[in-house]
């Protein structure tokens, strides 16, 4: 059976994190495993969580300014762990029309996420600065580019964003 959203196209899939396979609404199984290592330092792991993302969203028919969005949000949020972070993991959820990203990492943790959140506010390593990250615009950019972020961190222990997407509106409340 189709789906009654507001994408002609869309399959009724609902993709669930590792090791928690659902079934589809058609009986079908739907879904892959979509979760996505990530190792502090290391750029090889960067962009493979937002690439899959993208492909699944094109493949369901979501506007091309939502996938963008979407795709924003999962890179600034993956590159974030590889620089700030030892190790963690990005996986998002399918549910319809809602997109959600959750990326978790165990690292240094955000002591004042308000200042966390402001543009050009980095403590990102001279390392990766020379890469050209570090320009203090990522956290701000999720926030504008997301409908919903929540931040939860614990400094000392790790961070977990999780970042909604409403998959039916090609911009959000904060884009005028
Ligand atoms: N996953 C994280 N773990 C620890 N600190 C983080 C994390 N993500 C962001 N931060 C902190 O928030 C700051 C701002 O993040 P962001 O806006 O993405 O800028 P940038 O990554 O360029 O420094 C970072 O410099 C860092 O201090
Ligand atoms: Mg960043």
């Amino acid at each position: 059976m189709a789906s009654s959203g507001k994408f002609g196209r869309i399959r009724p899939l609902t993709v669930m994190a590792q090791g928690d396979k659902k079934e589809g609404l058609d009986g079908k199984t739907g879904g892959q495993d979509i979760y996505f290592p990530l190792n502090g330092g290391d750029f090889s792991d960067a962009g493979a969580g937002s690439k899959s993302l993208r492909s699944e969203l094109a493949a369901l028919g979501v506007p091309a300014q939502v996938i963008r969005r979407a795709a924003i949000c999962a890179f600034e949020a993956e590159i974030n762990v590889i620089i700030h972070a030892v190790a963690g993991s990005l996986h998002y959820l399918i549910e319809g029309e809602t997109l959600t990203i959750t990326v978790t990492d165990m690292g240094p943790g955000i002591a004042d996420i308000g200042l966390a959140m402001k543009e050009g506010y980095t403590t990102a390593p001279d390392w990766a600065r020379e890469f050209g990250w570090g320009s203090g615009m990522g956290l701000p950019n999720i926030k504008k580019n997301a409908d919903a972020l929540v931040i939860d961190s614990v400094p000392g222990e790790g961070t977990t964003l999780e970042i909604t997407i409403n998959l039916a509106s090609p911009s959000n409340a904060r884009q005028e």
